[in-house]
Parts: C-alpha cells; structure tokens; sequence
C-alpha cells in the first residue's frame, strides 16, 4: 500500500510520454527533428538543465488543440492516481505556448477539462500553477499574467523555471508583486542550478511559499539554518537531480540529510517522461538507493500535503 502523497513539483509538459508525442505530431501536422519513436528515445540523455529544456521545447510543440491539452493532463491524472497521488499541483509553462501562436485559452481550458474533473476520475483534487520562463522578458511575463487575469481562467499560483543560472529572482519582483496583489499562490524554482544566494532572494524579493528543488541551499548553513527555522518547504525532485546532473549519483543524493537538518522537504516528479519515472518511482528509488527508512518516508508524505496549498480541512483528509 502506497502512502498517499501530494504532487507539489510537476510540469505537465515534462508528463508528454515519446509515443503520445509522436501521435500528436502525426496528428497535428508538426514536422520534428526526429523520424521514429526509437530516434525520439535516443535523445533523453542530459549533460545540464538547459540540454533537457532544448528536448522538452521542441517537443511540447507537438499540442495544438485544446483536447491535446486536455489529454496529456488526463493521461499524467490517470498515471498518478496508480502512484498513490491524492492531491496534485500541476504547472504549465504557457509561454512556450503563447510564443508560438497558441491562445492563452487553449491551454488553460484543455488543461482544465482535465483538472475539473480529476476527484470524480481519479480520486485526485488539484490546483493549477502557471509557471513563467526566467530566461524571457519579465515584461512579457507580466504581459501574460495580465492577460490571464482578465480572462477569468481559474489558477491558484504562480511559479518561475527554465534556464536558472543568469535570470535572477530580482528580475520577476512585479510580476510576484501583481501575483500576490492579486491572491494567488507563489513558488519559485532555485537553488537548482543556481546558486544558493536565488532561494534566499525568491524568499526575500518574490516572497515565494515554497522552493522547487532548492538543492544548492546545503552550500551555505546559515540559508539552511533559515529554512529549518521557517519551516520553508523544498520540493525536491531525485531522479530529476540525477539525470539533470544536479547530484552525481542517488547514492549521493542529500535528501536524507536534508531531512537530517529538519528541513521540510517532499519529495516529487518534476518532469516524469523525461526523468525515469513517477512520484512512485522516485520513492522506490530513494528506499533502494539511499535507504530512505519507513518513518523517513512517512515524514516525507506528510510534508508533501501540509506544504500543498489546501485548506486544514483538505490537509486532515489525506493524513
Ligand atoms: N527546472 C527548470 N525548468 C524546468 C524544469 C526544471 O526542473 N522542468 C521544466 N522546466
Ligand atoms: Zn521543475
């Protein structure tokens, strides 16, 4: 029997599994670089973050209609729901959307076909992230955000990814400000890539509940001593860590010393299709391969739901 967890780090993106892409590109009349689905699989070797961004962008491409959308969100729901997923916090990255001509509305109503109907489905409640790409204008960001405001799509939170290292939190001050004004959720990935001085300024300048990934904090004790003291959660993703080279091996990936220091960290997906597995299958691994303990594990469970974004009441539910 599978703790029940909440999925806080998910790109619905990063769900596209090589045969549904090559479908949707047959489907949809998008020419890719690649000719098979064997010639599609051979590309899923990683030296950094950005040699993964460079497939997922090319990829993503192949989601045009509003049922692609609706689709790859129902197929994540359903693969989640097997991975013992009560709770799910899914993001988008509707730039690399809207930058290539596809309305906000598409995205936003395919992927909440899905969502609304998620608990009756697949026993799973959820919120919708929109997450916004550091490495292009905050401007356009800001842009977006505005326009996605006013056109009353339901979303619960921002966040911010993509390119890490050169794209400070500094740079997304109003678009956090215009967030918050605004009542919704925020997070921010740092601490990925980037140094540990980007989670400190995602706390201080975009004033971020939670941290993505947020590894690179373990370099500096006294931003650790502040994320203990704050109880500030990290949504730490290992098979992302390991194929993104953030860590070498899991062997030597430090989430039992994270939780060691009292940090609050949960375990997540991040990018599944393109990372070796599930929320499941990172579980498994860290027991296999870390020798993550019952109770480390039980810790690691209820983290994920007291940092989601529901309510106590939704929060008694699933402990
Ligand atoms: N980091 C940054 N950007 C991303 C990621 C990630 O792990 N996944 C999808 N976009
Ligand atoms: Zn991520």
């Amino acid at each position: 029997m599978r703790l029940p967890v909440a999925e806080l780090h998910l790109h619905l993106e990063g769900t596209l599994e090589p045969e549904f892409i090559m479908d949707a590109a047959a489907r949809n009349g998008v020419v890719l670089p690649w000719r098979s689905l064997e010639e599609l699989r051979s590309k899923y070797r990683f030296t950094d973050l950005q040699s993964f961004l460079d497939l997922l962008y090319v990829n993503l491409e192949v989601l045009h209609t509003r049922d692609d959308f609706e689709q790859m969100t129902r197929s994540y729901l359903r693969r989640a729901a097997a991975a013992g997923v009560r709770h799910a916090e899914a993001s988008t990255d509707i730039q690399a959307h809207t930058r290539r001509g596809i309305p906000i509305e598409v995205v936003v109503d395919g992927v909440r076909a899905a969502l609304d109907t998620s608990e009756d489905d697949y026993g799973i409640t959820t919120k919708l992230i929109i997450s916004f790409l550091r490495d292009r204008s905050p401007d356009e960001a800001v842009d977006v955000l505005t326009r996605l405001l006013a056109s009353g799509a339901r979303f619960d939170g921002i966040g911010l990814d993509s390119a890490e290292v050169g794209f400070p939190p500094s740079l997304f001050v109003g678009l956090y400000d215009l967030a918050r004004a605004n009542g919704l959720h925020v997070v921010a990935h740092a601490g990925e890539e980037g140094p540990p001085q980007y989670v400190a300024d995602s706390l201080d300048l975009l004033q971020v509940e939670r941290i993505d990934h947020g590894n690179r904090s373990l370099e500096d004790a006294h931003l650790v001593a502040r994320l203990v003291a704050e109880q500030i959660p990290l949504t730490v993703c290992p098979l992302s860590n390991v194929r993104l080279r953030v860590v070498d091996d899991l062997e030597q990936h430090p989430i039992r010393r994270m939780l060691a220091h009292g940090l609050n960290v949960s375990v997540h997906s991040d990018d599944p299709a393109y990372f070796g597995g599930y929320i499941d299958d990172n579980i498994d691994a860290i027991v296999d391969r870390c020798g993550v303990t019952n109770d480390e594990l039980a810790r690691l469970a209820r983290n994920s739901i007291d940092a989601s974004f529901l309510d106590a009441e939704g929060k008694a539910r699933l402990h």
